[in-house]
């Protein structure tokens, strides 16, 4: 983890995921699952971009029109997990996603993109759509790439979901020593319960 003081505990755990939307870490980057109308799982990279600790809050910013968001839309129930290879850990969060519709919180997480994550939005094409051929167009594939214009600030803005996963419980495991570490934290009355399981 980004500090030594273990899984043992909710707390460092915490301070590894926040440290990790400052710097880029090895907690930076988490593997969302979500389940499709059918139930079947689909799983993706997210960069975790703030994190409220108090509340037991991660957030990720994504595409509105993305599939993710038709899924968890209609089922909130996620996962995110993260393994840090140098320190040997592996965190699995679980816990009800909610897309953020405060716009004051909106308008001020967009302001805090830099150009490189807003061009993200900037495509009208919904992702996860086929592309449409060049040689289909009748303007030769001026327009409506994928990279889109990212100087139309409005809608970029208008794409962009915020995306809160309130975190009810955490898998924890080490393996980095001969005896391996294992805890489960559950969210009880604002804190966390711990409990040493079995690796
Ligand atoms: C390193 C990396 C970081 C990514 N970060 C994000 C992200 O923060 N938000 C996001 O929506 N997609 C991100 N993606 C793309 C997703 O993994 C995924 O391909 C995309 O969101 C479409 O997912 P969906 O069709 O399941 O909604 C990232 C991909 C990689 C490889």
């Amino acid at each position: 983890m980004a500090n030594d003081d273990g899984i043992a505990s909710a707390s460092p755990i915490w301070d590894a995921l926040d440290a990790a939307t400052r710097t880029r870490t090895a907690f930076t980057l988490g593997y969302l699952g979500t389940a499709d109308v059918d139930g079947q799982p689909h799983v993706r990279a997210v960069i975790v971009r703030a994190v409220d600790a108090e509340t037991g809050t991660v957030f990720f910013s994504t595409h509105s029109l993305s599939a993710k968001i038709g899924q968890l839309e209609r089922n909130p129930l996620v996962a995110v997990t993260f393994y840090d290879a140098e320190a040997d850990v592996q965190l699995r969060l679980e816990g009800r996603a909610e897309v953020v519709t405060d716009e004051s919180t909106r308008r001020a997480t967009w302001a805090s993109f830099g150009a490189g994550t807003r061009q993200l939005f900037a495509s009208p094409l919904r992702p996860g759509s086929p592309l449409p051929r060049a040689d289909a167009r009748a303007d030769g594939g001026s327009s409506a790439n994928a990279s889109g214009d990212a100087r139309d600030d409005a809608a970029g803005y208008a794409r962009f979901a915020w995306v809160a996963v309130h975190v009810n419980d955490i898998d924890a495991i080490d393996l980095s020593a001969d005896e391996h570490l294992r805890c489960r934290f559950t969210r009880v009355d604002g804190g966390w319960d711990t409990t040493r399981i079995v690796p």
